[in-house]
């Protein structure tokens, strides 16, 4: 399908509506669906196709007659559709039919942060020499707007930074522990329960969801092809209620942070939990919401928020993107491709740190640890130690003043040797208002 180079409200009204099939009718593909079933007559995209495996436990009554349900992929990429939205999830086998896809000169709208972050360069490449689009404005922060605001509302600053709290699940967790004083393990399970956590929640809770997600926008706002095993990822499974009682002490919350900055030509990266201050714009965000911040050498710092995920809000991206195809604007196609660079990344960051120790209480541990950052040229800042707790596993924080991560690590390798843990001292960043 050739692209119309230009949007004409005439000529788009006489020409016939673009169709449109979804391959995956689970909780995005059905939202995206209904939207599509409810617009008005006149819309510029017409459903025309549903693929699923075992297709006929899928059917609803809402979808027109007239749509095709299969479970014969051949046969749908084969179709006289316009564009494929791809909403089955996963590296394979959406990565092979998306190529088919692009390869037959058909655009592909996708939700797929997973592919896209591993794949993308190469698929927007593919796009272009076939003359489709390929458009992924769901893939991050769902129905927020972002991939669109940096690569179209933000061109004109040159951006050096973005960061945010790119996944829901996190902070829904997070802020469970904060709010109710709860385990991890507790909120976990609320947050399963309440359907913002799979069964498996391995890649949100363990930070490779919101990896995949920095990745695209490393790659569209700081124009860095990144790879997501590049980039240093932390869990929040250590994260308890006392980490929140010491942080709240240093006028502190913790949220799990992802954040990207293109500096003397690397790309500084990372996702971790970290302390941000109460009253910084990470702070308020509360349960599933998102947050990015964009910083620019001309326009300062932009902020988008909203919902990072849900079948409505993301269908809602998803829906954007087509109207934009049909509109001749689209992904990277229509625009000349963006020029990214590859460059080395690392996760070097200097900050100040929060050190949370739980040891075997006897007389001297506090020397030894200050001994052992001091034989690395750490300062410490602060020590604080609430009474009350059992001395056969006594917790305890020390915040270090700002020193790279790399030399921190160092001297963690020497202070795991230490003989009184009860286990692994937990280590976050302390970061500032602007991250
Ligand atoms: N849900 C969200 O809030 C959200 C937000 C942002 C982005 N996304 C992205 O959107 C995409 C879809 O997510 P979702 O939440 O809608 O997932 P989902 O509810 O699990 O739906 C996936 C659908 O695809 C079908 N499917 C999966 N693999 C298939 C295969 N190999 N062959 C045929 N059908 C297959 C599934 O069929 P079965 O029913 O047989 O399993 C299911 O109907 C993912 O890339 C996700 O990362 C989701």
């Amino acid at each position: 399908m050739a692209i119309t180079p230009a949007f004409d409200q005439a000529s788009r009204a006489q020409m016939p509506a673009l169709k449109v099939a979804i391959l995956g009718f689970g909780t995005v593909g059905s939202a995206v669906a209904r939207i599509l079933c409810d617009q008005p007559a006149h819309s510029p995209l017409r459903l025309t196709h549903v693929y699923n495996r075992n297709v006929e436990r899928k059917r609803v009554d809402w979808v027109t007659g007239d749509v095709c349900w299969s479970s014969n992929i051949d046969e749908v990429l084969a179709s006289d559709a316009d564009i494929i939205v791809e909403l089955i999830g996963g590296m394979d086998p959406a990565h092979e039919w998306i190529s088919r896809a692009l390869t037959s000169g058909k655009s592909v709208v996708t939700a797929n942060k997973k592919l896209i972050a591993k794949h993308g360069p190469e698929l927007s490449a593919l796009a272009c020499k076939h003359g489709a689009a390929l458009s992924f404005g769901a893939s991050v922060a769902g129905g927020v707007p972002v991939i669109d605001a940096l690569q179209e509302g933000l061109a004109g600053d040159q951006l050096y930074k973005v960061s945010g709290i790119l996944n829901g699940t996190c902070n829904y967790i997070l802020t469970k522990i904060e709010s109710e004083g709860i385990s991890f393990e507790e909120a976990l399970v609320e947050a399963q329960r309440a359907g913002f956590a799979e069964a498996d929640p391995t890649d949100d809770v363990d930070g490779f969801d919101a990896r995949s997600k920095l990745v695209i926008l490393s790659r569209i706002g700081l124009k860095a092809i990144v790879q997501p095993e590049q980039i240093h990822c932390d869990s929040i499974r250590r994260i308890g209620a006392i980490d929140f009682t010491y942080s709240h002490e240093l006028g502190c919350t913790i949220r799990q942070i992802s954040r990207a900055e293109r500096r003397e030509g690397q790309i500084y990266a990372a996702v971790q939990p970290a302390l941000v201050p109460i009253d910084s714009p990470m702070a308020h965000i509360t349960g599933s919401l998102n947050i990015v911040l964009s910083s620019g050498k001309y326009g300062g710092q932009t902020a988008f928020s909203g919902h990072g995920a849900g079948g409505h809000s993301t269908a809602v991206a998803v829906v954007s993107d087509l109207l934009d195809i049909a509109r001749g604007r689209s992904g990277d196609n229509v625009r000349p491709q963006i020029a990214a660079d590859v460059l080395p990344v690392t996760g070097n960051f200097t900050s100040a740190h929060y050190l949370r120790f739980t040891v075997h209480d006897r007389p001297g541990i506090v020397a030894a640890i200050a001994n052992t950052l001091a034989a690395h040229s750490i300062n410490i800042d602060a020590l604080l130690q609430k009474p009350g707790y059992n001395k056969d596993a006594l917790p305890f924080v020390v915040t270090l003043e700002q020193c790279p991560t790399e030399q921190l690590e160092a001297a963690m390798r020497d202070l795991r040797k230490l003989d009184f843990l009860v286990h692994a001292p937990l280590t976050m960043p302390i970061l500032t208002k602007e991250l």
